[in-house]
């Protein structure tokens, strides 16, 4: 390996929210962080170079984009996606979150509805709802194998059944958080079909879309068909890939005209689609000399995913851990240690001592379940795995 992913970065003085919301959070700091979705390895030099070197010239004014900025975005997804995707499709966005919201305010009123698929990051529910819409939920098919929970699927016959004429906006994660999915082609085409019959726009968050593992492959959603192209708005980063979610650099894409007009027209009056001066350096950076960094991170993530699995596997049977087909960030189903949710979080938090997301934050489907962040050193992973199974012993020798 070129970089060294064992290396600990100690983040104090950074102000970086998995440290400094800890009390916030979980009221205590004496805790391993493994929550918000960014990982502890140090932004990797080929994009502080190319930032440093910006800095090295002392005048910060207005700035024009880089001319090559969306054909460098376009080539990655090419060469990356294999979907071909138009430079004057691709619009700047000050965020994903931000960008669901603006399309929420751009494209629908306050008597529309949109539909999540929970678990779920919880911004496509609390998003929708902070701009006074109706959130309407169809929640994942558990598939389960042998009494064991083993994935989801999306449910077609519910969702038929939930959406109605005032249902405007389906927010579809893809490839999916908490629970890692990279959505096959076909569940990608009957979405699209579905949409097209009901009207309805797919906003397609592909935030995690560079980080597919164990041999699976990101699908764009807008690249299944000719009505997924039609109803889609893409939103994707390097924010989460390159760990560089702080340089907010974001983008959308939607090849249909009359809802680009619509939307990027709503954008540019507000100029909310004028990208800040450091955002196209990071992601030219990024893209221009990120593949070796990206293909070595993602092998020793696996390494850790599969870490995590075994070590659950031998020590901590109780929980079960559902492996990620993309992203670094676990499912835990902890359900079989047989604690309501309070417990849950005082097992982790007061005995463990972890920090971890709750799966109900996601939706009350993920009742009994744990979010772990996975992409960090893993001598960390091995401290927390230790701490955990420690916790448990001693939980359940007091029951
Ligand atoms: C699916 C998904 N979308 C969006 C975001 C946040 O993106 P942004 O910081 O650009 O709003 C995250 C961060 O965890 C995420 O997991």
């Amino acid at each position: 390996m070129t970089y060294d992913f064992d290396k600990i970065i100690d983040r104090t003085g950074s102000g970086d929210i998995k440290h400094a919301d800890l009390l916030r959070d979980f009221g205590r700091t004496d805790l391993i962080p493994l929550w918000i979705a960014d990982m502890e390895w140090e932004t990797p030099s080929f994009i502080t170079d190319a930032l440093k070197l910006r800095m090295e010239h002392s005048l910060f004014g207005y700035t024009k984009t880089p001319a090559n900025y969306w054909a460098c975005i376009s080539k990655w997804i090419r060469d990356h996606h294999q979907w071909e995707v138009r430079e004057d499709w691709i619009c700047y966005i000050p965020g994903i979150v931000k960008g669901i919201g603006m399309a929420i305010y751009a494209l629908t009123k306050e008597t529309d509805k949109i539909i999540v698929q929970p678990p779920i990051y919880h911004p496509f529910y609390l998003t929708p709802r902070g701009c006074k819409r109706t959130v309407v939920w169809n929640p994942l098919k558990e598939i389960v194998k042998d009494g064991k929970l083993v994935g989801y699927d999306m449910d077609f016959e519910q969702l038929e059944q939930v959406c109605d004429e005032d249902c405007r906006i389906l927010i579809l994660a893809n490839p999916h958080n908490p629970v890692g999915i990279t959505w096959p082609e076909e569940t990608l085409r009957r979405l699209a079909h579905f949409a097209a019959t009901h009207n309805l726009i797919v906003i397609s968050d592909e935030i995690h879309c560079d980080m597919a593992l164990f041999g699976h492959k990101h699908i764009p959603f807008a690249s299944v068909s000719e009505e997924a192209a039609n109803c889609s708005i893409t939103f994707s980063a390097p924010s989460k890939t390159f760990n560089i979610a702080g340089i907010v650099s974001s983008w959308a894409v939607v090849p249909n005209d009359d809802l680009r007009q619509k939307f990027y027209g709503w954008m540019a009056a507000c100029e909310l689609n004028e990208e800040h001066l450091f955002a196209p350096i990071a992601t030219m950076a990024a893209f221009e000399h990120g593949e070796s960094w990206r293909k070595e991170m993602l092998a020793y993530l696996e390494g850790n995913i599969n870490f995590v699995i075994d070590y659950c596997h031998e020590h901590i049977p109780q929980i079960n851990p559902i492996r990620p087909q993309a992203s670094y960030l676990m499912w835990l189903d902890c359900r079989a240690l047989n604690l309501n949710h309070k417990q849950l979080l005082d097992l982790f938090i007061n005995h463990a001592h972890l920090a971890l997301n709750d799966g109900e934050m996601f939706g009350i489907e993920g009742r009994g379940c744990m979010r772990m962040n996975v992409g960090c050193p893993r001598s960390m992973l091995r401290q927390a795995m230790r701490q955990l199974e420690e916790a448990i012993r001693s939980v359940k020798s007091e029951e």
